[in-house]
């Protein structure tokens, strides 16, 4: 029997949001939820779809990890010449988007992002396993490529490079973003459509509005 896409549904119930159950502050919030999402053994809860844009607001997307949050910043490791860097280097519009099904929560973050501080990307890529170091090294992120032999090719070569060494440099291409939230909405799935959303949109005098929002 072919699925019928249009006959998947389901109703949630899990939970419910008020605007005076969250924090004031959309950081202190998302930590909670997010360790909420620890807890329930939601698969990669720290995966977030990003999403960027070309200066002419044509929109690509992609998954990355979430690897902390400092400073107020959400930050995630990638190649800067990636179509991503490429996009991020002519507009730092972002939105980050998490989905944590088992909880039936979704997040959603726009903002700014900016690059990380060398010393912050290059103490992250010594903290990686040296496999991922190589991997960084021998895949030009996005480019078209012949075929796996190419990347098979890269990794042997560097494997030889450094068979002696227990780490590689981090690549000059390789690094982190943070990106600084401008709006945070926190997305409670309710019965029959009827969803909860909180909104925090970050006003002029550095305070966060709070407003419930119609699903
Ligand atoms: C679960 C998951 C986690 C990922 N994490 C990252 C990541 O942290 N950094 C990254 O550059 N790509 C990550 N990727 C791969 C990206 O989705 C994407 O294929 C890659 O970054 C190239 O995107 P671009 O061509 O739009 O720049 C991940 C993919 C998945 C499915």
């Amino acid at each position: 029997m072919p699925i019928n896409i249009e006959d998947l549904r389901r109703d949630y119930s899990a939970g419910e949001l008020e605007v005076s159950d969250v924090s004031t502050d959309p950081i202190v919030q998302f930590r909670k939820w997010f360790e909420e999402a620890v807890q329930a053994e939601v698969p990669e809860p720290n995966a977030m779809t990003l999403s960027t844009a070309s200066p002419e607001g044509k929109p690509s997307a992609r998954i990355v990890l979430l690897k902390g949050i400092e400073s107020g910043a959400f930050r995630f490791y990638t190649n800067y010449n990636s179509r991503k860097g490429q996009e991020l280097s002519r507009n730092p519009h972002v939105a980050l988007t998490f989905l944590w099904h088992e909880l039936q929560r979704q997040v959603r973050i726009e903002g700014t992002a900016a690059l990380l501080p060398e010393e912050v990307s290059q103490a992250y890529f010594q903290s990686r396993p040296k496999g991922s170091q190589i991997g960084a090294w021998a895949s030009p992120q996005s480019e078209i490529i012949e075929g796996r032999a190419v990347l098979e090719r890269n990794v042997s070569k560097l494997q030889e490079e450094y068979s002696a060494a227990d780490a590689l440099p981090k690549p000059p291409h390789w690094g982190g973003y943070g990106v600084k939230p401008s709006y945070v909405e926190f997305w409670q799935g309710r019965s029959s459509r009827l969803h909860d959303r909180v909104a925090y949109t970050l006003q002029g005098d550095g305070q966060w509005l709070r407003q419930r929002l119609a699903p």
